[in-house]
């Protein structure tokens, strides 16, 4: 049995195999309509949630499984103190599959500890957000072509973005990856990311603050939100909340084959005016979400379509 807790857990021959068939899905998706008949999926919610968790739901109910879960630890009994490895036995006995999104760093790896069934990281902490980093691979193959030789801007808070860390996990394993990390000094990428991560493999990387002297340079715009949710006090989030805005301007600098991507939500970091660039790709890559989240069930389910 086979769980995703971190990209890292597929090859990058398993990855190209999964965005394969994500793409046939794309194409063919009546093929898969029936796949999961008869199959449940769990969607566990200890996190607010719009895309991951309805993403996962949108796909089980498109391969023709159906769908149960609870959206905020107050409405289930984690509310009464019951722990996630006692849930996930319950769970176990419920669904053949769950999803599971936690504010602790490494509470889908319990459940995965103590499941019977494949569980799927749907967000820990800041630490990875996997199924956001397959969506991002999914993209920008599908719009650059390729996954290799790109520079990459991730411009915001690369402190506590878990989108941001599994990312830049699972892209250094390509040939020919650079990246440009724009962020304010505070919220710079953790030393163990940008030591296991970058430097282990050698990745050349610059930490930059300005996002103007930057966009020239990308092929990739990779923005991402303040996470509110993990400051410890108002007045820093309040400091920083709007230290990047992307505008039309800003854009007329970048180049004309560049991709804006975000994991979404927007706050105000990406002005709605970008949104009618052919550039700004990020609400196309809400879709390939649901693609990709339809592959990875069928993987882990190891259910074969013909
Ligand atoms: N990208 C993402 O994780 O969005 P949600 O928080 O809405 O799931």
């Amino acid at each position: 049995m086979r769980h995703l807790m971190s990209p890292l857990d597929f090859t990058v021959e398993e990855l190209d195999q999964l965005m394969d068939l994500a793409a046939d899905i794309e194409k063919h998706p009546s093929k898969y309509a029936h796949a999961c008949e008869g199959k449940k999926l769990a969607t566990l919610f200890y996190e607010p949630s719009t895309r991951t968790r309805l993403s996962h739901e949108a796909a089980m109910l498109n391969l023709g499984g159906q769908v149960l879960g609870f959206s905020s630890a107050d409405s289930s009994s984690a509310a009464k103190g019951e722990s996630v490895a006692d849930t996930i036995r319950m769970i176990s006995c419920y669904a053949d599959i769950c999803a599971i999104r936690h504010p602790k760093e490494g509470a889908p790896m319990v459940a995965a500890m103590h499941s019977s069934i494949p569980v799927i990281n749907a967000g820990d902490g800041g630490h990875q957000h996997p199924t956001q980093t397959l969506t991002d691979l999914l993209t920008i193959r599908s719009l650059k072509g390729h996954l290799d030789h790109l520079t990459i801007g991730i411009c915001g808070d690369l402190k506590f973005g878990r989108t941001v860390h599994s990312l830049i996990n699972a892209l250094v394993r390509y040939p020919g990856i650079r990246f440009l990390l724009i962020s304010p000094e505070e919220l710079r990428l953790p030393g163990y990311v940008r030591e296991d991560f970058l430097e282990k493999n050698r990745i050349p990387y610059e930490e930059v603050v300005s996002l103007d002297e930057a966009i020239p340079k990308l092929d990739l715009l990779y923005m991402t939100r303040v996470q509110k949710e993990r400051f410890f006090n108002e007045e820093d989030y309040v400091r920083m909340k709007d230290f990047y805005i992307l505008d039309r301007e800003k854009m007329q600098a970048a180049p004309k084959d560049m991709l804006v991507l975000h994991p979404l939500p927007r706050v105000n970091e990406i002005s709605v005016e970008v949104d009618d660039d052919p550039r700004a790709v990020y609400f196309r890559q809400v879709q390939y979400g649901v693609y990709i989240r339809m592959a990875l069930i069928l993987t882990l389910l190891e259910v074969q379509v013909c």
